[in-house]
């Protein structure tokens, strides 16, 4: 049996030969180098190299990345740049910003850089998509636009002042987060609201207060087969026809953001409503397409833009900066250096900004969803770990949760605090959680001595400080893109696909079957009893 840290497999005769990764020579150095600098302490790094804080870090548009609290140094940051030019990760991003089908098992190229770029052609290789994009940018803009201005009117006449967003994953996930994030910013006057979960009380507490009349639906779906949104959608054509008769101009209360336009129009929703985004577009990717309609009716579209170019600039930056001056590779080296040579098995985000409180959720579905896999790029089982469970909250209520554990635990977190640097809010406030944050980051390097034990904090605990200028759209665009690209890079040193996500369709299956689908497979015993259950809950 092949071990690595915090990872077992017992190699069934099944199982497609394992991945040579672990045997590389970057491999086995870094393996190797582990078990020197295992027990070092940070502060003696730091006691050893006076300029280490300023040396450990790195800028990119308006964040600065402090990764000096790290259990690395010169040697490892040498050996890990080693990894990345043995992975090829510069012509692995080349070859998916020139359009190549980097979606190995669906065989689509991953063009989410086409939604932000300012280039004419893009990409340089393959179709032309940017026209499509184009186009469906202005359109989006243009319904924003009449939204906002009131133009948009319901079945009854009414103006349209309520928007209510019905999607899940990707198609919630972005939009929330920037809904959040650009709260300041935002002057519609329309109330907007987001629904995602099948559980029912999710739609009705959305609805509560709003009127019928003037309240819009975005069915914001990529496959437009998504059970949960689509009954969500069913409920929401009730509520609608409940209190304004079952007519034809109901569609006047429904959009439809997806890439699967046929399914719109048929489920009804009428063609000048459907925002289109494309199959080379991953949902966690998305929100920088039409799915961000919900944050352009928010804010409008010259916000959007400053998004947009936020992450533009990051792009430029993960393209042109060398690799040890290069911030996601950076991020995505420590990553793969804690979750496979130290066994860390997750990995917390803790943004110090109320409004990047969907922040951590978002990065879970980018981050789980793209690096959770368990065989590489050539199908073969992996044996070393891939993406770390990704957790997390805003800080500084984190610090009443779940610090505890990250100070006085027997685990090994790796955290990333994100924080704004100036703000428009209270001084005073303001400066209270930023030296919130930086304490944290500290003690958790320090430590503190005490001769009762239950009062010791180890310390020796890695974290990153991520500073951002403030927070406005874009610098936010930079910070999403730089965790884009940060997930594929980490992809790209496991030689792992980040692009796909089987083992989500294969559960939405097994829903459908327990619904009595087509095909229903006899479901498992515990199941068949607790379906029991449940019909004698339900009658
Ligand atoms: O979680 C699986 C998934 O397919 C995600 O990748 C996607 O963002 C989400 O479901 C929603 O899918 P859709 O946008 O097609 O409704």
């Amino acid at each position: 049996m092949r071990e690595c840290k915090g990872v077992h497999w017992k190699p069934q005769e099944r199982e497609p030969r394992m991945s040579a990764l672990t045997d590389s020579p970057a491999w086995r150095d870094l393996a190797a180098h582990q078990r020197e600098i295992a027990h070092t302490q940070m502060r003696d790094l730091f006691a050893a190299d006076p300029a280490r804080a300023r040396r450990y870090s790195v800028e990119a548009g308006a964040l600065y990345l402090d990764y000096s609290r790290h259990l690395a140094n010169d040697k490892t940051l040498g050996l890990l740049f080693a990894l990345a030019l043995q992975a090829g990760v510069a012509a692995d991003i080349e070859r998916m910003t020139a359009g190549d089908p980097v979606n190995g098992s669906e065989g689509r190229p991953a063009l989410h850089v086409a939604l932000r770029t300012d280039e004419q052609r893009f990409p340089p290789r393959g179709t032309d998509v940017m026209p499509a994009v184009r186009s469906a940018r202005e359109r989006t803009y243009a319904f924003a636009e009449s939204l906002r201005a009131g133009r948009v009117r319901g079945a009854t006449g009414q103006p349209i002042g309520n928007v209510v967003n019905l999607g899940v994953g990707g198609s919630d996930l972005g939009p929330r987060l920037l809904a959040g994030a650009m709260r300041r910013e935002s002057n519609s006057g329309l109330k907007l609201r987001f629904v995602a979960n099948a559980d029912p009380y999710d739609l009705e507490a959305a609805l509560g207060g709003l009127e019928p009349a003037s309240t819009l639906f975005i069915v914001a779906s990529k496959t437009f087969t998504t059970v949960e949104t689509l009954s969500n959608a069913r409920r929401a054509r009730a509520w609608l026809a409940a209190a304004l008769g079952d007519a034809p101009e109901l569609s006047s209360h429904f959009a439809a953001v997806t890439a699967n336009t046929e399914n719109a129009q048929a489920w009804g929703v009428s063609t000048e409503r459907v925002f289109p985004f494309w199959d080379w577009v991953g949902g966690r990717f998305s929100l920088w397409s039409s799915v961000g309609l919900p944050a352009v009716i928010a804010a409008g579209p010259v916000q959007f833009d400053a998004l947009l170019s936020g992450a533009r600039d990051m792009d430029a930056h993960f393209r042109e900066a060398p690799p040890e001056r290069n911030m996601p590779l950076i991020m995505a080296l420590l990553s793969v250096w804690y979750s496979a040579f130290f066994g860390a098995q997750t990995h917390a985000v803790l943004p110090y900004a109320e409004d990047l409180r969907e922040f951590p959720a978002w990065v879970q579905q980018l981050h789980m969803e793209s690096n959770g896999k368990r065989v590489d790029r050539e199908g073969h089982a992996v044996d070393y770990p891939t993406a770390p469970v990704i957790w997390g909250a805003t800080g500084t209520l984190s610090q009443h949760a779940f610090h505890q554990l990250l100070h006085q635990g027997t685990r090994l977190v790796p955290a990333d605090f994100i924080v704004p640097i100036a703000s428009d809010g209270d001084a005073a406030a303001h400066r209270l959680l930023v030296t919130n944050a930086l304490a944290q980051g500290s003690a958790l390097m320090t430590g503190a001595a005490a001769a009762e034990p239950h009062r010791v904090l180890p310390g020796n605990r890695p974290s990153s400080t991520l500073l951002l200028d403030r927070l406005a759209p874009r610098t936010l665009g930079q910070l999403l893109a730089l965790y884009e690209h940060k997930v594929t890079a980490e992809a790209a040193l496991l030689n792992i696909n980040p692009f796909d996500q089987w083992g989500v369709e294969f559960g939405k299956g097994v829903a459908r079957s327990l619904e009595g689908g087509p095909g229903a497979a006899a479901p498992d015993a515990s199941t068949v009893a607790l379906l029991k259950r449940l019909d004698r809950a339900t009658g």
